[in-house]
């Protein structure tokens, strides 16, 4: 095959009305390349689209395109009952063993006895391939292009084969609830294919029919359980619609002939939200029918409508890349900015990616007319194996909860319902595992979730499974829910009641020591420490302790939101859920700072037995939470500065996300060169061909993309400390000119920003509806709205727009 220069020319495509014109590719718009993804290469070059339950991978090969399809409620298996019981009985003896310097024997004594013997939950699965023959391989292919849209959510592939032109649309449409594709050649009748689907195990069926118009593929399968245990079972059909064309099909194989236009629909659904193989046909066959009465150009047009109405919202811009390399397909872009350990050529390459994080959210996290919707997993909703890499969990000692700090600054906050759904099918069993583990009402989840919401202690691992914390931290983002959209029913009848529902957990399981009342057992995710000479087993390294500082910030932050949600409502300062919140507050061990002004990691100051780690739990506090903003208590902000410095130094930052977490957790604290020095890092060292966030160079995790999506907002708007602040944390020499729109700040404002110099040129703050304004402009300079000094907060009037400039 023969790679060409980019095919600019729309003059050919003229010739072909039916077909999307090829988008003018834009370096800080489309990901593009001029060859497919290398086959079975998933995780390097596929291009993901989805519709927020479904998904597909495309490679846009040319002798076998193969698209990867996943439905979000495909995992490996049905509801497990894993309550540990002897958990309870166990409880008092391992705070025992803790407060006595027991250490290892505590640890071990966890494991044994507060784990169940079923160590892990469900993982998320594929459905499975889509493969189509086309067999052009042989020949030569000139002019290939293949491209992702970010700011409209669909995906192409395009070719030349023997003077015929190939063209190839993929969309997802959350509208229609299907995938849609359209395969064109600019020739009559030149389009010939087999089409097919595979998956790796567990396939029930494969059929494939040619009887009527409409020619169908279908391939169902199961989660692998004997029926009596009640395994997830699923079913996906493709229907074609190719006028003109021939149709055979033969074992589970449709072949089509002498076809110039073929469009194809595709549903798959489960048994986790339809009752039966019966119901899961019904709906398959009515989303279908539905696509196919509709026709591909209205089911596209709606679609991209919909994407666009999201993603059109917010927009910025970083600066322009040099003319050499705007024009290169990404691939080589991102093998430039390695090989020039940076973005100094090519700043579209980062507004690039914060398109693709917007693209990825609202591709894997739709709040969609069923009654549970998922939200995005580890690998949000793309997966190509039937055990997803880690399982493809909710893991929320971190990475779920990165998976959302982007959604309402950037505009998207209904993206995140479905992550309130999780919280939802959670809720009967954290509350009963509250009761069975803890003997405390009130709920409790531990690191990870799956599909069923399993709250329990999962994996049995010494750093992890053992840390009651998960459903406080998530609660802490139904809380920004609220400030994002001030959605006054949503707090009352929801969010205040989760809050006080996690809050009374935790006053019955922290328990007295030394005057406050602490946690434990429980770890700072996924550290160790080196226990002390005077304790055993002097000299090893321990996971699990009481009083963890990690767990006091979580709390401090949901207690907080707590009372700021009362007061909202309107409760009585003497209500007495508020009373007894502002007192279990008072009883919170505040933050300790160790020998070298850090902020403490350990209830002692530790030997650290890896100083380098990648979580950086202790560190809550300053991001996402606001307990360490330098505009709270620089005191703390200082001490948590010294952590994030020596935790670099050390080597941190070593997976995607942990890089992700520190770009936002510098912009927290103002500064803005190494807030793009941790961008420029991210670039050099972790993304793929396709820009998906890698662990470690090689194994795709989301929350990375999304991590990065929100650390370049935080440049430009932060407001988690009761003011909406411009340009907090920009790099001023790197990215000296820029510009941003439509990001939306706590309180319900909508900022517009334009920078020069490294300075505010002006900005625009609307006020969605009434209301205090309190703002700070880049290090508290001196600053004017609407000409005049702004000296304190202002009263806004719902709709009112107030300018901003500088002296
Ligand atoms: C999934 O992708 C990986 C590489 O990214 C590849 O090794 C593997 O074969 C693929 N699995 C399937 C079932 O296609
Ligand atoms: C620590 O507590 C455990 C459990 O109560 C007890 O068996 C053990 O003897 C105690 N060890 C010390 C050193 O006090
Ligand atoms: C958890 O793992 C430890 C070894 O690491 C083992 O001793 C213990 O029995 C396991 N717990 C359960 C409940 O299987
Ligand atoms: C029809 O398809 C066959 C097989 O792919 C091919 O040889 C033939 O040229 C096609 N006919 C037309 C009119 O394109
Ligand atoms: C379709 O499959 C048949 C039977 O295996 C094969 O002969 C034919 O070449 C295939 N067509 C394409 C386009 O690959
Ligand atoms: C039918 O297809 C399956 C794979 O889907 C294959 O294993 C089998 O050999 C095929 N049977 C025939 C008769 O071609
Ligand atoms: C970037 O390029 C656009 C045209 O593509 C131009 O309008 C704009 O002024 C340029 N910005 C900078 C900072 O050079
Ligand atoms: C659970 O707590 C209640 C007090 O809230 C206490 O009366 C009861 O004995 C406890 N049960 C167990 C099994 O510890
Ligand atoms: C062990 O040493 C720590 C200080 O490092 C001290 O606070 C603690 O009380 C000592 N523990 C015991 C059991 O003596
Ligand atoms: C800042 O935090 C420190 C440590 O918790 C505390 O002693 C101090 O009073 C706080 N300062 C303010 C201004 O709240």
């Amino acid at each position: 095959m023969r790679a060409t220069h980019l095919p600019r020319v729309a003059a050919f495509l003229l010739s072909l009305p039916s077909t999307l014109a090829i988008p003018d590719l834009s370096a800080s718009r489309h990901l593009w390349y001029k060859s497919p993804a290398p086959a079975s290469d998933w995780e390097n070059g596929a291009l993901p689209i989805g519709n927020g339950r479904l998904a597909a991978t495309v490679y846009g090969g040319v002798g076998i395109e193969v698209v990867t399809i996943n439905e979000n409620t495909i995992w490996s298996g049905p509801l497990q009952e894993r309550t540990p019981g002897n958990a309870l009985s166990a409880l008092p003896v391992a705070r025992e063993l803790l407060l006595n310097g027991s250490i290892t024997e505590a640890g071990n004594f966890i494991q044994r006895e507060m784990m169940h013997e079923i160590e892990s939950m469900r993982a998320y699965s594929y459905f499975g391939n889509f493969e189509i023959e086309l067999g052009h391989g042989e020949e030569e292919v000139e002019e290939y292009t293949r491209w992702l849209d970010t700011r409209r959510g669909d995906a192409g592939v395009e070719y030349v084969v023997d003077g015929v032109k190939y063209t190839r649309e993929y969309i997802a449409s959350y509208p229609a609830g299907v995938l849609a594709a359209r395969f064109t050649s600019s020739e009559e009748g030149a389009l010939t294919l087999n089409a097919t689907f595979s998956r790796a195990s567990d396939v029930t069926s494969l059929e494939a029919s040619a009887l009527d118009d409409t020619p169908w593929i279908r391939l169902s399968g199961t989660s692998g359980q004997p029926v009596e245990e009640g395994p997830i079972v699923f079913s996906g059909q493709a229907s074609f619609v190719a006028e003109g064309a021939n149709f055979a099909a033969s074992n589970g194989t449709l072949t089509i002939t002498n076809a110039t236009t073929i469009d194809i629909f595709f549903d798959a659904e489960t048994n986790y939200r339809h009752a039966d193989e019966d119901a899961i046909d019904a709906e398959i066959t009515r989303k279908v029918s539905n696509a196919l009465d509709k026709g591909y150009e209205r089911i596209r047009d709606e679609a991209l409508a919909d994407s666009s109405s999201f993603l059109d919202r917010a927009s910025i811009s970083l600066g322009n890349s040099t003319d050499e390399t705007r024009d290169l397909p990404t691939d080589e872009r991102i093998a430039l900015v390695r090989s020039a350990a940076g973005l100094v050529e090519d700043h579209e390459l980062a507004t690039l990616a914060w398109n693709y994080g917007r693209h990825l959210l609202v591709a894997s996290s739709r709040n969609t007319d069923a009654d549970i919707d998922l939200p995005a997993n580890l690998q949000g909703i793309w997966n190509n194996e039937t055990t997803a890499a880690w399982g493809g969990k909710y893991t929320i000692n971190i990475n779920t909860e990165m998976n959302y700090w982007s959604a309402g600054p950037t505009n998207l906050i209904e993206t995140q319902e479905p992550l309130f759904d999780l919280f939802k099918v959670a809720y009967p069993r954290a509350e009963k595992l509250a009761k069975d583990m803890y003997n405390c009402s009130g709920i409790v989840i531990h690191h990870n979730l799956d599909l069923w919401g399993d709250p329990a202690p999962v994996d049995n691992y010494t750093s992890s499974s053992m840390w009651p914390m998960g459903a406080a931290w998530l609660a802490t983002h139904l809380f920004d829910q609220y400030q994002f959209t001030g959605d006054k029913e949503l707090l009352a009848d929801t969010i205040y009641p989760h809050l006080v529902e996690v809050t009374k957990f935790y006053q019955c399981y922290t328990f007295e020591h030394e005057g406050y009342k602490v946690t434990g057992p429980s770890v700072s995710p996924e550290n160790t420490f080196v226990i002390p000479d005077n304790w055993t087993v002097a000299g090893n390294t321990a996971a699990m302790d009481i009083a963890i500082p990690m767990d006091d910030q979580i709390i401090w932050e949901v207690v907080n939101n707590l009372l700021a949600a009362a007061s909202e409502l309107g409760l009585p300062e003497d209500d007495e859920t508020v009373s007894a919140a502002r007192y279990f507050l008072s009883q919170i061990h505040p933050p300790r700072i160790g020998a070298a002004g850090q902020i403490q990691e350990w209830r002692f100051d530790y030997e650290m037995s890896a100083p380098g780690h990648r979580h950086l739990s202790p560190l809550f506090g300053l991001h996402p939470g606001s307990q360490f903003s330098p505009l709270v208590n620089s005191t703390l902000s200082t001490a948590a500065e010294v952590l994030l410095d020596d935790r670099l130094s050390h080597g941190s930052g070593s997976t995607g996300w942990s890089n992700a977490w520190f770009i936002n957790q510098y912009a927290r604290l103002y500064r803005g060169e190494d807030v793009w020095a941790q961008i420029e890092k991210w670039f050099t060292l972790y993304p793929t061909n396709n820009l998906w966030n890698t662990d470690d160079g090689a194994t795709f995790q989301i929350d990375g993309n999304f991590g990065l999506t929100s650390g370049i907002t935080e440049i430009v708007l932060q407001s988690h400390a009761g003011v909406v602040h411009i340009l907090p944390a920009l790099p001023g020499e790197s990215v000296p000119q820029g510009s941003a729109r439509g990001l939306r700040a706590r309180g319900g404002f909508e900022v517009d920003v334009e920078w020069e110099g490294g300075r505010l040129k002006n900005a625009v703050v609307k006020s969605l509806r009434g209301g205090l304004l309190k703002l700070r402009v880049q290090n508290g300079e001196e600053f004017y709205v609407d000409g005049e000094k702004y000296e304190e907060a202002l009263e806004t009037e719902e709709g009112g727009v107030y300018v901003l400039t500088l002296g």
